[in-house]
């Protein structure tokens, strides 16, 4: 049987405000198989929260590009 894998490619998250865009998530790439795990560290407002959130889809107000594939289903193409 296949590992499971967490692919993320190119993953960019923005928000629109007042003062312009927030570029909160400017392409990241990793990927993890089965059992694998890693820790994202980073001072506060470096979009830590933003990649977790968009890698479950709860992103809200902001959009997201790129591509999140587990076990090769794309994440961001799944309906709501
Ligand atoms: N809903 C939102 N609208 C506009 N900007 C946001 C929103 N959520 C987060 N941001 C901005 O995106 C950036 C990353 O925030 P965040 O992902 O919460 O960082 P961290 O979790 O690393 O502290 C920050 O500049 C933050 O102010
Ligand atoms: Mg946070």
């Amino acid at each position: 049987m296949k590992d499971m894998t967490l692919s993320v490619k190119n993953l960019v998250a923005r928000y629109s405000s007042e003062d312009g865009p927030v570029y909160a998530v400017e392409d990241v790439n990793f990927e993890l198989n089965e059992g694998e795990s890693i820790g994202i560290a980073g001072e506060s407002a470096c979009g830590k929260s933003t990649l977790g959130l968009s890698l479950i889809r709860m992103l809200s107000g902001g959009t997201i590009q790129g591509q999140i594939n587990l076990d090769g289903e794309s994440i961001l193409d799944l309906p709501e």
